[in-house]
């Protein structure tokens, strides 16, 4: 077997065998296969796509490169959930306890990741004394005691895709569904769930823009975790606009309460309702969505939150005094100098803004800060009048907040006549 042999092969479409793919990846992973030979492969498959066979593989091929989580030691039906990521995007933060409170075990492996705001790990951390790095028992001991534990992602899950990641970013060979594909599953499935639910974004905040391409990686994705023995779903979900008005680490956990409390946007709790009750769904239990809706309702998914604070470190005092949670040193509320309805609210122009602000990575090796990020005061469909406020910067370094502030006030336009709200939940892929 040789790497140029498997390259041209992949280059005229035609099927690979799992060996020639294994060959590929693991010789990529252990250095015997250079960076110039796997770009090549990498744009083949890019221009060629992949067989539903061929996806099965790689995606096995990179989930079996690093740690398997083994979950055998919590009872039930795992379920695990997965957003492709968006603006504003604290749904787990509310639909986690929700399900473990309808007594779904989550056992849930989360990233730092880069982009527009942290990850889940870096928004839990913005709370005084919560903790996410454990050993593997605490984390299964804390699933089996409360129902809910969150640990960050080991450093060994699907080692040979975070490798091709970096070397898809570089040589334009980051949009390919196969690609993103296997990407994605491969670690879904090192996370060790046996359920997946996926919250697939659609809209110019979002990887896939428009909804045939989100269409195209649900089915995707639901196809390959499927036949790699999960049952998975997907739905789709519009990232057009922001999804809530928070938009930053703390800024989104303090949101995530509000919507526990039963309060804050509409937009978070329709999403995290639905979501919340396909897990629920998948973990066996009957009336998914209702028992989701009574949950969140009742304050037993707040209880749940409080219990898992409590249970990793947390200070759950946060929950009735948000100034517990890191407060920015600088913020600047900016007006409109117009009146009418708001048209659009750019949820990637936001999302720079954000990033802009500090609350997000540029570089692995950057800090964040907790405290930073934008709050909407209007969204599409809104009513503006000249000089009321569109939104607040926050920020512990000023200069960032004028940059934040600069680039959020290019997300907004206007119209004379009222703008339809963008219908938030697209499809659902079973
Ligand atoms: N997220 C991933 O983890 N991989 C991709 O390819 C795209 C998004």
């Amino acid at each position: 077997m040789n790497a140029v042999d498997i390259i041209t092969k992949q280059k005229k479409g035609e099927d690979l065998s799992r060996g020639e793919i294994a060959f590929m990846v693991n010789g990529f992973t252990d250095g015997s296969i250079p960076d110039y030979q796997m770009s090549a492969f990498l744009m083949a498959v890019v221009l060629k796509g992949m067989s539903r066979e061929n996806i099965v593989a790689l995606t096995e091929i990179l989930r079996d490169s690093g740690d398997v989580m083994d979950l055998s030691e919590i009872k039930g039906i795992k379920v695990d959930k997965h957003s492709t990521g968006g603006v504003g995007d604290k749904t787990t933060l509310i639909v986690a306890p929700i399900a473990a409170a309808a007594g779904v075990p989550i056992a849930k492996m989360s990233g730092r990741g880069l982009g527009f705001t942290g990850g889940t790990v870096d928004k839990l951390e913005s709370i005084p004394g919560f903790r996410t790095s454990m050993e593997k028992e605490e984390f299964i001991r804390g699933v089996n005691e409360r129902g809910i534990a969150v640990i960050g992602q080991s450093g060994n899950l699907a080692p040979a895709d975070k490798k091709i990641y970096a070397l898809r970013d570089v040589t334009g060979t980051t949009e390919s569904l196969a690609l993103i594909t296997s990407s994605i599953m491969s670690k879904k499935l090192a996370a060790g769930s046996d359920a997946i639910v996926l919250d697939v974004k659609c809209g110019n905040g979002a990887f896939m823009k428009t909804l045939e391409d989100a269409e195209q990686l649900a089915h995707s994705m639901v196809d390959i975790g499927k036949a790699s023995g999960k049952k998975t779903m997907a739905i789709i979900s519009d990232m057009s606009q922001p999804l809530g008005r928070a938009v930053g680490n703390a800024l989104e956990v303090r949101e995530a309460i509000d919507v526990l409390k039963g309060g804050g946007p509409e937009d978070i709790r329709e999403l995290s309702i639905t979501l919340a009750g396909a897990m629920i769904a998948a973990g066996g239990i009957v009336r998914g969505a209702e028992l989701a809706e009574e949950i969140l309702s009742s304050g037993k998914a707040l209880e749940k939150f409080r219990e898992f604070l409590e249970g990793q470190g947390g200070d759950s005092q946060i929950i009735k005094d948000y100034r517990l949670l890191p407060q920015a040193a600088h913020s600047r509320s900016v007006k409109s100098e117009r009146s009418g309805y708001v048209s659009g609210v750019d949820a990637l122009r936001i999302g720079l803004a954000s990033q802009h602000t500090g609350a997000g990575r540029e570089t692995k090796e950057d800090s964040i800060d907790m405290t930073a990020g934008i709050v909407l005061n209007k969204k599409i469909s809104d009513k503006v009048e000249k000089g009321d406020v569109l939104f607040t910067v926050y920020a512990n370094n000023p200069d960032k907040l004028v940059k934040g502030a600069e680039e959020a006030m290019t997300a907004f336009a206007f119209s004379k006549t009222k703008a339809a709200r963008p219908n938030l939940i697209k499809k659902v892929i079973e």
